[in-house]
């Protein structure tokens, strides 16, 4: 297979992204993301060097050209393996290269990357300097505020000092600690608070640097808050309304006071609201029209665009329906090529990403359980979405009864 090159040349536009996320945002869940927002700066889950140096390189990088803008997670802690990978990345045409520095699960803890790295800022620099070293395209890093009993603000301070003197200038912040002991990765999703403070003071010492709000950002509303408004306004979104919890430390930002950057953040990432509510992302490219006019430089007013029309949320599925149906057809009509990525494709695979598309609406709970159910393996995808359809009408006449 012929690796896909493409050239990206205008600077790419964090404003809204969806987060990397294993086993979730798969090529196939990126597409579907795509058809809502043309936009959305999409991420790969995190790929090891391991596995693109023992593996097969193929079947962890390809893509669909579709899917750009699109940034390939690395994990790893080997500066020269990093670097080989970043390169591999950016042959393949990826638009960002980002490293995890903020899995907390035991098997990454066991590799000695993820969030542990953040425990070792120097090495996490090198790491960004060799992979600077190498490729052309953005490097970032995604980490978290803390780790285990390291959670003061001078913490992460000198972690982001340190790694930008590599280089990095775009840094996405899960705003919780990682705490490696004791807890699963879900749980380190949800029971570490968030203190998205931390942010707006980070964006205080360090002006220059692009900082990446994620964590519990649950709808589009909760985006705006962050695209319109400062830091004092996130000191209240946080899980303890201030960060009096750690106000023991002498750095630690306290509340709305100590809280001194004033405009509104660079860029919101979402996870796993995008994945299972993802019709949110079908006003994301209106949000980016209205948000890229407010931050136009100097003064000049950006011309007036007309926003685009919304798709509904039937074109969306026959969209995503006729993809499936293609990749289905393809990985058919090529059963042995072990590197084909689309080798292990099959319909529930591919379906199970689109399950939140109906979330909120009349007959969602029908339409999805007739995509879910195996007893229609055999239908073709476009049966599957009438019947799915038919379900979904049928249930709201009766919900509407
Ligand atoms: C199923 C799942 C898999 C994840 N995998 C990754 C990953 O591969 N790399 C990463 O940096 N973060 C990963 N995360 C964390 C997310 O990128 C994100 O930081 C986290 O979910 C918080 O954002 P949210 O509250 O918007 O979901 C994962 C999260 C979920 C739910």
């Amino acid at each position: 297979m012929v690796a896909p090159r493409h050239i990206n040349p205008a600077p790419l536009a964090r404003l809204l992204s969806v987060a990397p996320m294993m086993d979730w945002t798969d090529r196939h869940c990126r597409y579907f993301h795509r058809l809502l927002s043309q936009r959305a700066l999409l991420y790969t889950e995190m790929v090891t060097t391991g596995a693109l140096i023992h593996g097969d390189i193929p079947r962890h990088l390809a893509y669909d050209e579709f899917e750009h803008p699109v940034a390939l997670q690395l994990g790893g802690s080997e500066p020269q393996d990093l670097a080989h990978c970043a390169q591999l990345g950016q042959e393949w045409g990826y638009d960002e290269i980002n490293l995890n520095c903020g899995c907390p699960s035991e098997r990454v803890q066991r590799g000695a990357f993820g969030a542990c790295l953040m425990l070792e800022p120097h090495t996490v620099s090198d790491c960004v300097k060799a992979m600077k070293d190498r490729v052309s395209i953005p490097v970032t890093v995604k980490h978290r505020i803390g780790v285990d009993r390291f959670e003061s603000y001078g913490f992460v301070r000198d972690f982001v000092g340190q790694v930008a003197l590599a280089g990095c200038e775009v840094f996405i912040v899960h705003a919780r600690s990682a705490w490696l002991k004791g807890l699963s990765p879900k749980e380190n999703r949800e029971i570490p608070p968030l203190r998205y403070e931390v942010l707006g003071k980070l964006k205080a010492d360090f002006p220059n640097l692009q900082f990446i709000v994620n964590g519990g950002v649950e709808d589009n509303a909760h985006i705006e808050q962050f695209l319109t408004q400062g830091s004092e306004v996130w000191v209240g979104l946080s899980d303890s309304g201030d960060s009096g919890d750690l106000g023991h430390l002498s750095d630690e930002p306290r509340g709305k006071e100590d809280v001194d950057f004033q405009g509104p953040i660079d860029g919101v990432m979402v996870g796993r609201a995008a994945y299972h509510t993802p019709y949110m992302l079908s006003e994301w490219d209106n949000i980016f029209e209205r948000h890229s006019k407010i931050t136009t430089t100097h003064g000049v007013q950006a011309p007036e665009l007309s926003p685009e029309p919304l798709r509904t949320r039937e074109e969306v599925e026959l969209a995503y329906v006729e993809y499936m149906h293609k990749t289905l057809q393809e990985m058919k009509a090529n059963p042995k090529e072990r590197s084909n990525p689309n080798q292990t494709a099959s319909y529930q695979h591919m379906s199970r990403h689109m399950l939140g598309l109906w979330h909120g609406q009349a007959g969602a709970r029908r339409w999805r359980q007739v995509w879910s159910d195996p007893g229609l393996k055999h239908e073709s995808v476009f049966k599957r979405m009438e019947l799915a359809t038919q379900a979904r009408l049928n249930a709201s006449v009766i919900e509407a009864a």
